[in-house]
């Protein structure tokens, strides 16, 4: 020891330290199945290359063509066609669903997929090395498939609210990390952003709120005394829903109830169990004006709403929320305490349960499923919900334990709208809390339950809410790069090796940088 220089001992500890990555090795996020990388030889993809198209895949190729018309920088996309040599895509139902085979040889890539989707992963993965590697392409085989079926983010366009193009650019980026869902939180108490044909008043008045909060509403000037508002039209939202469907991401549309109702409440007061009048509301957090669960009104009002929403997203999972409603109006309101006496309920949890139960049994009527936040266990949940794990793990476990299936999104780790870093410098203001990418990356979604009840995991979802979140770019900062830790845990949970993903997020990085992604530099520093 004593003989080996000072440098040589750093030159020596940086060696055992950094991950033993080999340049033949792919650099990929998520991570692939199995990848055997041959020790030289690339096929190189140009604007020239042609995609060869079988079993009539055009729209993964268009997808494809697209993208690499932006990177390459070209006026033309890549040619397609029948036959010829090139980049082949062909189908074989023998693959995973969403799983494909990469084979990179002289004379071409062919991707194989067990459906489209898994055609359109393969494409993804020979994009980010295309991208990242000057076109260059190892020979070698890849075969790859998800570790969960439902891999979701999920944008709050209430308390900002983001355009149909940020929207767009917000699928872009899932769908590039391979994500499949995009829960799509489109009402709640500071504004209505769905239009609704039956109820015109919730968009023309409850789309607006009269002015937004400044800081956390703790400082002396709380509010900046600007009108804000927004909401997407029925056009507007098939648009997206198309977009999104073109990328493999099914949407799930969420609208609250009964709790997070102020703005619809503000629209249409007879929803109240006062029928109070009410401000869309400027404050955040959780209000105690929700919609009345006794009258029968209300049941009728929530299934027009439905009937409109099923019809505009072709989803089977739909979001009902069911999370955070204060019992205060139900408790003093004698619509609310008859329907307890006349349905022999105990309690106000349990008139939320029965409000759930009957809309999930409208759903299901409709040939849908339902799906909700964690609170809906707390009113006594049916067998047949798919319940979103927010507060904990604790409720996931539960309802997965009894059966029910589940998309585990506890807020640690999976709030994105928590701080990036525990020293918060250069962060500006956000909710609170702290997720960092580690945090992301180490989320074990299968910890603590049965062998059963893990059949019932059926993915993972991250949290974008927006409070603190004014513009898309602010959004992306916020998504990226924990995504990329994210769609590791969705996709590639069991194959996770923290040896390796320092230097994969470092070529990932550059293929941020050429799709002009917004992204925060703390985990490339080192900051946690
Ligand atoms: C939630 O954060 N209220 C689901
Ligand atoms: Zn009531």
């Amino acid at each position: 020891m004593k003989n080996l220089s000072r440098i040589a001992l750093v030159a020596l500890s940086l060696i055992v330290m950094l991950p033993a990555l080999s340049a033949r090795e792919l650099h990929v996020v998520p991570q692939p199945a199995y990848t055997d990388i041959a020790a030289e030889g690339d096929y190189t993809v140009t604007p020239k290359t042609r995609i060869v198209v079988v079993d009539n895949l055009w729209n993964p190729a268009e997808r494809f063509t697209e993208d690499m018309q932006r990177h390459f920088g070209t006026e033309k996309p890549m040619p397609t066609a029948k036959n010829g040599k090139g980049i082949k895509i062909r189908l074989d139902s023998c693959i995973p669903a969403e799983g494909y085979e990469m084979t990179i040889s002289e004379d071409e890539i062919l991707i194989i997929g067990g459906t489209e989707a898994g055609v359109y992963y393969g494409l993804q993965t020979l994009r980010q090395i295309i991208v990242t590697n000057d076109g260059k392409v190892p020979y070698g085989f890849i075969a790859d498939e998800p570790t969960f079926s439902y891999r979701g983010a999920h944008l709050d366009v209430v308390r900002h609210f983001f355009s149909v193009d940020d929207v767009k650019r917000y699928i872009d980026i899932l769908a590039s990390h391979k994500l499949n869902r995009l829960h799509w939180h489109l009402t709640d108490d500071q504004g209505w952003r769905i239009e609704i044909k039956a109820y015109p008043e919730l968009t023309e008045k409850g789309s607006m709120r009269k002015e937004t909060l400044i800081g956390h509403g703790l400082e002396p000037k709380w509010w900046d005394g600007e009108p804000y508002g927004g909401y997407y039209t029925q056009e507007e939202i098939r648009d997206i829903v198309d977009y999104a469907a073109k990328r493999y991401v099914t949407i799930v549309p969420e609208i609250e109830m009964p709790g997070h109702s102020q703005a619809a409440l503000h629209a249409l007061p007879w929803l109240g169990c006062q029928e109070q009048e009410v401000d869309v509301w400027t404050m955040w957090g959780v209000t105690p004006e929700v919609l009345c669960a006794g009258k029968e009104t209300t049941y009728e009002y929530l299934e027009n709403v439905l009937k409109e929403v099923l019809e505009l997203f072709p989803s089977e999972l739909i979001h009902i929320g069911g999370d955070e409603c204060p019992k205060d109006r139900w408790k003093v309101c004698e619509h609310c305490q008859a329907k307890m006496k006349a349905e022999g309920l105990d309690n106000e949890e349990q008139l939320q349960g029965y409000l759930v139960a009957r809309i999930e049994k409208f759903l299901i009527a409709n040939g849908r499923r339902m799906i909700g936040w964690d609170e809906i266990l707390d009113g006594g949940v049916t067998e047949t919900a798919t319940v979103m794990s927010w507060r904990g793990i604790e409720g996931g476990i539960y309802a997965a334990e009894r059966g029910n299936d589940v998309v585990m999104t506890p807020m640690n780790p999976c709030y994105f709208d928590f701080y990036q870093t525990k020293s918060r410098e250069g962060e500006g203001l956000h909710i609170g809390g702290h997720n960092s990418f580690e945090k992301v990356y180490a989320m074990d979604p299968l910890a603590g339950m049965s062998d059963d009840a893990k059949k019932h995991i059926i993915g993972v979802q991250c949290n974008m809410w927006s409070e603190y979140l004014p513009t898309m770019a602010r959004v992306e900062k916020m998504l990226l790069p924990r995504l990329a830790a994210m769609s590791e845990v969705q996709w590639a949970t069991d194959r996770r090796n923290p040896a390796t993903i320092r230097t994969r997020m470092e070529t990932l990085r550059k293929f941020y940088d050429a799709c002009g992604w917004n992204y925060t530099p703390y985990y490339f520093e080192g900051r946690e």
